[in-house]
C-alpha cells in the first residue's frame, strides 16, 4: 500500500485539503494521514512538496501519434491548403515517424500528466508503441474511403486492423472505432462500422463539421472541397449530407471531434442523442476553423473533452499547453470556472464518455494520478484550477495503476 498525502487533493471538481490517499493499482481510501497510517501501518509514504495538488491522471481523447515527425513541413492558417499539405507530405512524414519518435511523445505526453490518451490509427503502425508505453489507450482504428469502388477494400482493412487491436485488450489496449469524417467515408460502410461499434460495444469517434469548407462542400457540393475532390477523386458530389451522417450514430453515443462549425439547431441534436465534443483549441486556431462556442455547449449541457489533436495541427502535445490555449481563446464568463470546466474536460468527463474506471479520485478507481506541483501557495481553493494551468509546463509526478512512472 503507499499513501500520498499532498497540500491540496481534487475530488469532485474542488480542492479539498488535510485528505491523503491510500493506494495499490486502485483507490482505496481517502481520509486523514493519521487515520490512513493508522489504517495501514506497513504503507510506504509518498514524496510531496508543499503546495502538491493531486488529479486524477489526465486524459487526452484525440491525438494522431503517426505525424509526429511534423514539425514546420505543414502549411498553417486555412483548412484546404493545410490538407493538400498533408496529401502532399504525408508520406515522408509519416516515413520518418519511427516508433522511437512516437514514444517520447508518449513521454512528452505524460510529463504533462496524461494517463490516458485515445490514438487516433489509420494504418495500425502505432499499435507497438501504444502496447508498449505505461499509458493506458483507447485505439480508434479509423475508417476512411468515399469512393465506392474501393470502399469495401478498405472496409476490410479497417476490419483487420481492428482484430489486430483486439488482440492486446488485456495489455492497456481499449480497441475503439474512429470515422475519418463525412466527407471521407461512404455511407455504405460508414454504416457498417457503426453498427460494429453498436453490437460489440466499442468505443466510438469521428471528425464532424471542423471547417468552414466541410460545411459548404457537405450542404451545397461546393466551396474549396470541390477543387479537392475533382482533383483527388474524380468526382464533384460529396457522399453525404449532413442531417444524413448524424443520423447514422443515432443509437451509438459518439465522440464528435472538432465541431466548429454546427449551428445551434445541430448541436442540439447532439445533446438530445447523448454525443460529446473532443474540443481542440489550438488545432482549431492552427488550421482557421474558427472557435468552437463552448458557451452554447454548457447551455445544451454536451459534455466535451479538451484534447490535442496531432503534432500535424500542433506545436506540442502538452495537454496542459493545450488547457492554456482555451483559457485564452474562451475569453466569454468567468475565468475560474473556464479553468474548472477545462480541468473536468481532461478528467471526469472523458472518463465518463468512455466509461474509463479513471478520472476521478475516488475509491475503487484506478490509482492514476498527476501530481503538480504550484510555484507558491495559491490565493484561494477556487483559484488552483487557473494557478495549475497558468503554471505548469510539466507535472512532478504520474501514477498508473499504482506505479509511478514519473
Ligand atoms: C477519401 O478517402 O475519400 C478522402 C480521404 C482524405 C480526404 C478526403 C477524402
Ligand atoms: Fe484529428
Amino acid at each position: 500500500m503507499k499513501i500520498l498525502n499532498p497540500t491540496y487533493i481534487y475530488i469532485n471538481g474542488k480542492f479539498q485539503e488535510n485528505l491523503a490517499v491510500a493506494f495499490n493499482e486502485k483507490i482505496e481510501a481517502i481520509d486523514s494521514l493519521e487515520k490512513l497510517q493508522k489504517r495501514y501501518p506497513n504503507a510506504t509514504i509518498e514524496e510531496t512538496e508543499e503546495n502538491a495538488v493531486l488529479y486524477p491522471g489526465f486524459i487526452n481523447t484525440h491525438v494522431h501519434l503517426e505525424f509526429s515527425a511534423n514539425k514546420t513541413t505543414l502549411q498553417y492558417g486555412s483548412f484546404m491548403p493545410w490538407l493538400d499539405s498533408v496529401i502532399e507530405n504525408r508520406e515522408e512524414l509519416v516515413g520518418e515517424c519511427s516508433n522511437d519518435l512516437m514514444m517520447q511523445e508518449c513521454q512528452n505526453m505524460m510529463r504533462s500528466g496524461i494517463t490516458t490518451f485515445g490514438a487516433i490509427s489509420s494504418f495500425g503502425a502505432e499499435l507497438e508503441v501504444c502496447r508498449e508505453t505505461p499509458q493506458k489507450v483507447i485505439f480508434f482504428n479509423e475508417l476512411i474511403g468515399s469512393n465506392a469502388s474501393t470502399a469495401d477494400m478498405l472496409y476490410n482493412d479497417f476490419l483487420e486492423r481492428l482484430d489486430e487491436s483486439k488482440k492486446y485488450s488485456n495489455n492497456g489496449i481499449i480497441p475503439a472505432i474512429a470515422i475519418h469524417s463525412p466527407y471521407s467515408v461512404h455511407p455504405i460502410v460508414l454504416k457498417r462500422a457503426i453498427n460494429v461499434a453498436k453490437t460489440e460495444k466499442l468505443p466510438l469517434s469521428s471528425h464532424f463539421l471542423e471547417s468552414q469548407a466541410e460545411r459548404e462542400w457537405l450542404e451545397d457540393d461546393s466551396g474549396e472541397f470541390l477543387t479537392f475532390f475533382q482533383k483527388f477523386f474524380n468526382s464533384s458530389k460529396s457522399v453525404t449530407k449532413i442531417d444524413e451522417f448524424l443520423e447514422s450514430f443515432d443509437e451509438v453515443p459518439t465522440h464528435f471531434v472538432h465541431v466548429v462549425q454546427a449551428n445551434r439547431e445541430e448541436l442540439q441534436y447532439l445533446a438530445n442523442k447523448g454525443h460529446s465534443i473532443a474540443h481542440c483549441p489550438r488545432s482549431n486556431r492552427l488550421l482557421g476553423c474558427g472557435r468552437l462556442p463552448i458557451e452554447t455547449l454548457i447551455e445544451l449541457n454536451i459534455p466535451f473533452t479538451t484534447a490535442t489533436d496531432g503534432l500535424s495541427s500542433n506545436n506540442s502535445l502538452s495537454i496542459l499547453d493545450e488547457l492554456r490555449a482555451g483559457l485564452m481563446l474562451h475569453h466569454l464568463g468567468s475565468l475560474e470556472e473556464l479553468a474548472s470546466l477545462l480541468i473536468s474536460s481532461i478528467t471526469s468527463k472523458p472518463a465518463e464518455i468512455f466509461s474509463l474506471n479513471s478520472g476521478k479520485i475516488e475509491i475503487g478507481k484506478d490509482a492514476d494520478f498527476a501530481l503538480v506541483t504550484l510555484p507558491a501557495k495559491p490565493s484561494s481553493l477556487e483559484s488552483i484550477a487557473l494557478q495549475t494551468i497558468l503554471h505548469t509546463q510539466e507535472v512532478s509526478n504520474v501514477w498508473i495503476s499504482g506505479n509511478r512512472e514519473i
